[in-house]
């Protein structure tokens, strides 16, 4: 490889990448169609997951709601999966049980890799299909008394990533993934948060962002969008600012601390 030619080639990628994104500031991303596609979403009975599935309804998509096992057969070939169903318990590392570690690892992670290599096949033989995988802010930015809930929405973000990395690698193109990264959203799902970087967010804006990032095929869907900035203050700041701008952020919601787990 010539050194020079492969700066040259990310110095073309780079520019190309900002001159998209401008002009895609002024001519509206072109939107895919879902209908007629076999979504399966996941934790479709309430709050995200429920409005999603009304979103995909609404565009004549075929809907598969997951609730028991081997849906594969029972369904056929799932040409969108949405892993959105997630489980939280807010409480400092000690005061949280075993059986609830395990189980935010079962639902918000482990789930992804089952689903995703039961409609994976399927989806590569036509290079066709669609992942998206709910994730979080808290998969980018750490929280205390979330620490196996951050933990395994990090590990969310790392799965979407490596996912997305693969599947170009194999040339399969035809299968797109996303990822959404909300703030908290207003479903009862963390009791009483509050911060002060802004509101708590309404099912209804989370959806169409979500619905949107998916019909134009974008990789990372934060909401708010500010994120990004945070994401780049991380990496410029120091540790002691961010440390300051961390408690001005005043995140709160209700948690378990100092109750000692016996498990
Ligand atoms: N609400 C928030 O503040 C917030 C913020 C960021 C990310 N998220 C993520 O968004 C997703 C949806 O959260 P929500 O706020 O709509 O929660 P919610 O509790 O309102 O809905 C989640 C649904 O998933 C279902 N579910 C849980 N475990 C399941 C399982 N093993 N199999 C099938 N269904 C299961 C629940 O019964 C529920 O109907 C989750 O992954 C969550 O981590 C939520």
């Amino acid at each position: 490889m010539n050194p020079l030619l492969d700066f040259l080639l990310v110095l073309a990628t780079l520019i190309y990448s900002y001159l998209e994104a401008f002009v895609k500031l002024f001519v509206p991303a072109k939107r895919k169609s879902v209908a007629g596609e076999l979504v399966l979403i996941t934790g479709a009975g309430h709050g995200v997951g429920r409005a999603t599935a009304f979103e995909f309804a609404k565009r004549q998509s075929r809907l598969v709601l997951w609730d028991i096992n081997k849906v594969k057969k029972e369904i056929g070939d799932v040409s969108i999966l949405v892993n959105n169903a997630g489980v939280i318990t807010t409480a400092d590392l000690l005061s949280t049980q075993d059986h609830q570690i395990e189980r935010m690892f079962e639902v918000n992670i482990l789930a992804h890799m089952w689903t995703t290599r039961a409609f994976l096949p399927t989806m590569m033989n036509n290079n066709h299909g669609h992942i998206v995988t709910v994730a979080s802010a808290a998969g980018h930015f750490v929280t205390s008394f979330m620490v196996a809930y951050c933990s395994s929405k990090f590990a969310a973000v790392g799965f979407h990533k490596a996912l997305t990395e693969e599947l170009s690698t194999l040339g399969k193109d035809g299968i797109k993934t996303s990822c959404l990264c909300p703030v908290f959203i207003n479903t009862g799902f963390v009791k009483n948060p509050s911060t002060r970087l802004g509101k708590i967010l309404e099912v209804d804006e989370v959806v169409e962002a979500l619905m949107e990032g998916i019909l134009t095929n974008q990789k990372m869907i934060f909401v708010p969008s500010f994120q990004r900035v945070g994401l780049l203050l991380e990496r410029l700041f120091p540790e002691r600012t961010l440390a300051v701008l961390n408690k001005l952020t005043n995140v709160k919601f209700d948690a378990v601390i100092g109750q000692r787990s016996t498990q």
